[in-house]
């Protein structure tokens, strides 16, 4: 194939698809007759996109009623009005954050130490927020300036890819974008200040657009009934998945704050798809234990909480037969903020190791967001000869 560097010099159209495997008709995306490529928004009116930045970027692409449950959207819970002022806000603390405090090379989860989530798929990345830490110590106002040059390139091109990734992608409903929004704008600390919730929620949690569209690609291939969303937070990946599900499929998501229980509800009920979701308050061990008594059997979890119990949930999941036959476990951040692969004693890198010796299974690590790891029993993955 092409290096990008080779179009421009052979002449190659720049800016248009020019792809070997395209043109042999078995790549994505498509290419109309003029071999024009199609404008995403087109992609959301014929199909459904999710790109993944996994290697060179795959696109996934599914006709939109497989993807969608056949339901149309009520108004959200959330009212436009008052976003443009919150969201104007919210740039400006953005910029004050990246350029005074710089972002922490930290991986500790401790709320106000995240920034704002919109940039948190690269922000998962430690050599970009090396970068960024680089960039904003004392002593960059006296490198050369060819240097800081360069160091301003590398950043617009992950920035770039970043977003990239995110404009190719469908877009998400209004009830999703209401979600994304309050997550991103609530004031977490104080909430927990005042008692409303046990915990600090650091608003970084918050799985959003491409990961939750993901998610909802899995579903649907997966042709699930019922799912289990372990860590619910604000909801966004428990709506996600049930926009996927036939009307009588369910999504068990839970988590152990009364807050946002209740809050859930309203939104979820502001959706049609709402109904699908049933919320179960209290710790994920004790739902595990619930599920299994009511001879409930998942075809999809998609595990995000309580990431040093990740190995027991493991075992709950697949001994107690909880994960029906040929059923998917997605768990979420198997990268841990790069602790996974640059710490020797981390829980994370524990139950990885754990997951690849387990001959139980098959897996395989996605470097989605803050990696994705999808785990299947070996029968399921492995054909027969
Ligand atoms: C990473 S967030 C989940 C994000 C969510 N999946 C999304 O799409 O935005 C983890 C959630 O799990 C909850 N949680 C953490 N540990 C838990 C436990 N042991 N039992 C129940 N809930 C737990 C937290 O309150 C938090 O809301």
């Amino acid at each position: 194939m092409y290096h990008p560097e080779e179009w421009q010099s052979s002449g190659r159209p720049v800016g248009r698809m020019y792809h070997p495997v395209n043109r042999s008709g078995s790549g994505c995306p498509p290419l109309d007759r003029s071999g024009r490529m199609y404008h995403p928004e087109e992609w959301q009116s014929s199909g459904k996109p999710v790109l993944l930045p996994i290697r060179d970027g795959i696109m996934l692409i599914r006709r939109t009623e497989d993807v969608d449950c056949q339901m149309s959207f009520s108004d959200s819970l959330y009212s436009p009005s008052s976003r443009l002022s919150r969201s104007l806000h919210m740039l400006h603390t953005l910029v004050k954050r990246l350029t005074k405090q710089h972002l922490y090379w930290t991986a500790r989860m401790s709320g106000l130490a995240f920034p704002p989530v919109d940039i948190n798929y690269r922000y998962y990345q430690p050599y970009y927020r090396r970068l960024i830490a680089l960039k904003n110590h004392e002593s960059y106002t006296d490198w050369p300036q060819d240097v800081k040059d360069g160091f301003d390139h590398v950043i617009k091109l992950i920035d770039a890819r970043d977003n990239y990734v995110e404009t190719m992608c469908s877009k998400h409903g209004k009830v999703l974008a209401g979600i994304s929004e309050f997550t991103k704008t609530a004031d977490w600390a104080e909430l927990h200040k005042s008692g409303k919730t046990k915990y600090l929620l650091p608003s970084v949690m918050l799985t959003g657009h491409v990961e939750g569209l993901f998610l909802k690609f899995l579903v649907s291939m997966q042709q699930a009934k019922y799912v289990l969303d372990i860590g619910m937070f604000t909801g966004y990946s428990a709506l996600s998945m049930a926009e996927a599900l036939p009307a009588d499929g369910k999504v068990f998501t839970c988590d152990r704050e009364l807050y946002l229980a209740e809050l859930n509800r309203k939104v979820f009920d502001s959706s049609p798809h709402g109904k699908k979701i049933e919320i179960r308050l209290g710790d994920v061990g004790d739902t595990l234990n619930a599920l299994e008594k009511d001879g409930i059997q998942i075809n999809f979890v998609f595990l995000d909480a309580g990431q040093e119990q990740y190995d027991t949930y493991l075992d709950l999941l697949l001994d107690k037969k909880l994960l029906a036959p040929r059923g998917t476990i997605a768990v979420d951040n198997s990268l841990w903020f790069g602790r996974s692969y640059l710490l020797d004693d981390d829980s994370m890198a524990r139950f990885n190791k754990k997951v690849k010796d387990d001959p139980r299974v098959q897996e395989v690590l996605l470097p989605v967001r803050d990696g994705i790891m999808l785990i299947r029993r070996t029968e399921d993955v492995d054909g027969q000869v």
